[in-house]
Formats: C-alpha cells, structure tokens, sequence
C-alpha cells in the first residue's frame, strides 16, 4: 500500500551483502536484520568459504550473531578457487547449505587472492553448475594492470562474460554490482538469463564524489563509481520494471581507520540506510511503484524462491544522521549517509 507519506510492501532481501566474521559481524548484522528478511552472504573472508563443511560453519557464527527471535536468513555463497571440487558444490547445492557459488577474478577486489585466474581451470565446476541450476555469481571486472580503472568493468564483459554465456548455455549468471551502461546494455540482451544487482551509493554517486574537494576514502569501493552517465543509466535500469536487476547493496565494512590509510580499503558501509537511499532514488525517478518489485520480487524469483510474507513500512521523514557504529575495540565503522534522504524505515 503506498500513499503519499507511507509505502507497505514486501520485505526486501540483500541479494550481495557482506556480513565479515568475528566482533565486525556482531557489529554490523543487526543494521541488515532489522530490514531484510534474507541476504545472499559474500564468502570473501579470510580464509575464504570455499568448502560446505566452511559454509555451515559460517553460517552458524551468522546465526549465533542474530539478535534473538530475528526472522532473518543467510543464504550461503561458496568461493569458486581453481581447486573447488564439483562434487563438494554438487552436495552443498543439493542439501541446501549453498545458494550460489562467487566468481572473483584473482585480484580484483577485497580478499580475492585465491580467486580465478584461468577459467578453463574451473570448467568442471560450471558444468555441474549448468546441471543443477545453481546460479554463478560474478564480480566483473579484469584485473589487468594495463586497463584503466574505470574500464575495468566493460572489458570483463567484452573479453570473458559473452564467451562464459557461450560455453555454458545453461549457466544462470548475476553480475554483481553492476556500474556501467555497458554492464547494463548487455543484462538487457542477455534475455533473462543473467541477473544484476545494483547498489545503493552506485545509484547515487558518481566518481566526482571520490575527490569533492579531496580524496573521499569512505566512497571508494570496488567496482569503482564511474561517470555520470552510467550512473544516469543504473537509475534507469534498477527503475524500469525489468525483472533482471535487483537489490544488491554490497555494503561492506571495513573500520574507519583502514579506509583513512596510505592504501586504504575499498568498500561502503550502507546497510542502515540502503533502503532509504533506494526509495529516494525510486521517488525521484517517479517510480515508487515499481520500488517492491526491485527489492522484494525480482531477486527471488531470479533464484527460484518465494517472495518474503512479512512487510516492510516506509515513512516519508527526515531521517537523523546515522552515527558510526563502534566495534568493541572502539574503531570506528562510517555508515553511507546520502543527503537529501526524505525517507526512513519504520520501527517494527
Ligand atoms: C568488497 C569488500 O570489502 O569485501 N569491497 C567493495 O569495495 N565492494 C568486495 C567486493 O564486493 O568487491
Ligand atoms: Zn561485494
């Protein structure tokens, strides 16, 4: 139900979330559980969730971490390393402990090292994959030094993605964080065989934002933002109504002080106000009513899951400033705080 001051819908799920270990985790989970009902869970720890046996072992520290008689679920990703047994992704699928398995190129990102280099190293696995319908989950980009930053993005598309559809008609594919309008170009083409999440800050920053009168480490993440125009091109997609692209906030700490360092970290922190940035964006476009089906269907449905029963209530406000939150050591994590926010979430 949606009226001018008040929009009731669905609950949303975090199709890529990071939900780190330890003290970060206990930090950070509850800003997710109080709004979504589900998150697809990034397996880039260190050392990474490569195995079934690691996934439900972390997923029980999750699930040890939750606030008692919170409604929310992990659903578990493996990390795809050139030595991941098919038969253990065959199992973890099939006994429902694994949703979907991540795909990082070595390098590209956080913790990434023990990512692929060489996708013919990994062939076996996909062919399982394709069998049973799991889906593969990307993070797109080359990690060649020799490519610019900010193309980083349209060359994995060009050089590996449409080869990776080729070679495995069956394989079902979102590509995470999508950044570009070639990104978006070629989900549109893909026939809804591919997916894309889109994030909260993607939708409202531009790489302007990193250098607004100095260096802003709290808005370099990876994919980087890139220019105006794509980021013109994600609010358009995530607004059309197409099915293929959904929530995916990738909001991923790191403390304050490893973000305001010589070789600082990439990753946002946005979980506390992901939704209110969402509902903005979908205003501004003159498209709240087709805000539900970006946050709450389209995910689901991509992964072959009902949509949540319980709701979700919006109210038109100015949201108070969201503080840092604190880790029991004291450092300090920054949330994402868009301004101009005329939406928060109500209390449940
Ligand atoms: C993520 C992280 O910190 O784990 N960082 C980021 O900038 N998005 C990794 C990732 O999703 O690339
Ligand atoms: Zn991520």
């Amino acid at each position: 139900m949606t009226t001018a001051d008040t929009i009731t819908m669905r609950r949303p799920d975090d199709w890529h979330l990071h939900l780190r270990d330890g003290a970060m985790l206990k930090t950070v989970i509850d800003d997710t559980a109080r709004h979504f009902g589900r998150a697809i869970v990034m397996p880039n720890l260190v050392p990474p969730v490569v195995t079934m046996a690691q996934a439900i072992a972390y997923r029980r520290r999750i699930e040890a971490a939750l606030p008692d008689g919170s409604g929310f679920t992990p659903l578990m990703t493996l990390y795809l390393t050139e030595n991941t047994d098919p038969s253990d992704v065959a199992e973890a699928h099939k006994s429902g402990t694994a949703t979907a398995v991540k795909l990082y190129p070595a390098g590209a990102t956080t913790n990434s090292d023990s990512g692929v280099r060489d996708f013919e190293a990994v062939r076996g696995v996909l062919e399982v994959m394709e069998k049973i319908g799991m889906p593969l989950l990307i993070h797109g980009e080359v990690t060649d030094p020799d490519i610019d930053i900010f193309d980083r993005e349209a060359v994995f598309i060009h050089r590996h993605l449409t080869r990776l559809l080729r070679e495995h008609p069956g394989l079902r594919i979102v590509l995470e964080h999508t950044t570009t309008e070639d990104a978006v170009a070629f989900v549109e083409s893909a026939g809804g065989r591919v997916g894309a999440t889109i994030t909260p800050h993607h939708l409202v920053i531009n790489r302007n934002a990193l250098f607004a009168g100095g260096i802003r480490p709290h808005h370099f993440c990876l994919p980087i933002a890139k220019r105006e125009k794509h980021r013109l091109a994600l609010r358009k997609a995530a607004t059309s109504g197409n099915p293929a692209f959904f929530l995916g906030t990738d909001s991923a700490p790191h403390t304050i002080h490893t973000k305001e360092a010589e070789c600082g970290c990439a990753g946002i922190y946005n979980a506390p106000t992901a939704m209110a940035t969402y509902t903005q964006v979908f205003e501004d476009e003159g498209a709240l009513d087709r805000l539900e089906a970006f946050t709450s269907i389209n995910g689901p449905k991509f992964y072959g899951l009902p949509a949540n029963e319980s709701e979700i209530t919006l109210v038109r406000d100015t949201p108070a400033e969201e503080a840092d939150r604190t880790l029991p050591d004291s450092a300090g994590v920054r949330v994402f705080q868009p301004s101009n926010l005329n939406w928060r979430v109500a209390d449940s």
